[in-house]
């Protein structure tokens, strides 16, 4: 199969397509023929070498952490798949050295759920990283109910989007912060209201909209978003990052609860998201499609942190 590969970590040159086995299933493991491979951040990070320490991969590494493709193959003890299903999956950090930039990724089936039906599989490639992330964040952890407010910074990145659709999908009302050029982007996802993190005060015009705090706070972006976030949520709200560490100091004084999450694949809960696209209450975002051999050029366009939605590689 062909897949793109690093030997060592550092820029786009060290991406190449190569010829490599086809992988096997192991027990509990489904092969996928990928169609469409989604990009997050995290795979420039993984190829810049900025996790090492965090996740130790032997080299050579498949980059790629979202698939969505049909099912090839199934490894002993896996049930309710079938050849030719069309399935997605997160593969972060559950396969080591085996990513989804490829023609065929193994995956532990319990972390594979049936496709979304009314999504393409460039649509649904765009959907497993971002969507955990937001569902755990929310309901694993800030325990999110109809009628929270909810403010989420990087309103219009894969993530951010995700979190403004599951949102107001639960009751809530939501608010967050985009660049000017995507303020209509991120009203036509559901939010109430949204604010230019470049032109306006954030924390001033967070407060000018719900004045006691907001009761959950989700800092997909780094930088001030964080130090923002412990002003923005109410006493005895949650700040929950996912991009850098609060200050503990001043979430005490604020009195606002904290959590770091680091997202997990779980095909469970990406049943439950696909649920909520086939019925209409969750939008997948909009994706710009590159071909597989220009993973590098997409990768950079990732690094750029100006992505509306979602970036994919199309593989098949
Ligand atoms: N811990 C975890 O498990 C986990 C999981 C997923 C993602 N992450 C991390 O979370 C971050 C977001 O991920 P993503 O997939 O959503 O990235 P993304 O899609 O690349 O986000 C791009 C978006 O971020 C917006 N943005 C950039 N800087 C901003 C700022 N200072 N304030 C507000 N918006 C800003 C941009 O909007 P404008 O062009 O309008 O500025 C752009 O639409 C990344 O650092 C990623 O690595 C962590």
């Amino acid at each position: 199969m062909k897949a793109i590969v690093i030997d060592s970590y550092g820029g786009p040159e060290r991406m190449q397509l190569r010829e490599l086995p086809d992988p096997r299933p192991s027990a509990g493991e489904v092969v996928i023929d990928v169609v469409c491979a989604g990009i997050n951040p995290v795979d420039w990070k993984i190829r810049d070498g900025a996790l090492r320490g965090y996740y130790d991969w032997p080299l050579p590494l498949v980059l790629g952490c979202d698939v969505a493709g049909r099912i090839a193959a199934l490894g002993p003890g896996v049930a309710g798949f079938a050849p030719g299903d069309p399935v997605f999956a997160c593969t972060f950090p559950v396969v080591p050295g085996s990513g989804a930039f490829a023609e065929k990724v193994a995956v532990p089936a319990s972390a594979v759920a049936p496709m979304p039906k009314r999504l393409d599989f460039a649509a649904a490639a765009g959907v497993p990283l971002a969507a955990l992330t937001v569902w755990q964040s929310f309901y694993d952890v800030a325990g999110l109910a109809a009628g929270d407010t909810v403010f989420v910074h990087a309103a219009a990145g894969g993530v951010g989007s995700f979190a403004v659709s599951i949102a107001k999908a639960a009751g809530a009302y939501v608010a967050g912060t985009v660049s000017a050029g995507n303020a209509d982007y991120v009203r036509g996802l559901g939010a109430d209201a949204v604010i230019d993190y470049r032109g306006q005060d954030v924390v001033a015009a967070a407060r000018r909209l719900v004045p006691h705090g907001f009761n959950i706070v989700l800092a997909a972006a780094a930088g001030d978003a964080l130090a923002q976030s412990l002003l923005i949520a109410k006493p005895g709200g949650i700040a929950v990052s996912i991009t850098g560490e609060f200050d503990a100091a001043s979430a005490t004084a604020q009195g606002v609860r904290t959590a770091w999450v680091g997202m997990e694949a779980n095909g469970r809960q990406l049943g439950l998201i696909a649920a909520l696209i086939d019925a209409g209450k969750v939008a997948a975002p909009p994706t710009a499609v590159f071909p597989l051999a220009e993973a590098a050029r997409a990768l950079e366009t990732s690094k750029t942190g100006r992505v509306r939605g979602k970036l994919v590689l199309r593989v098949r």
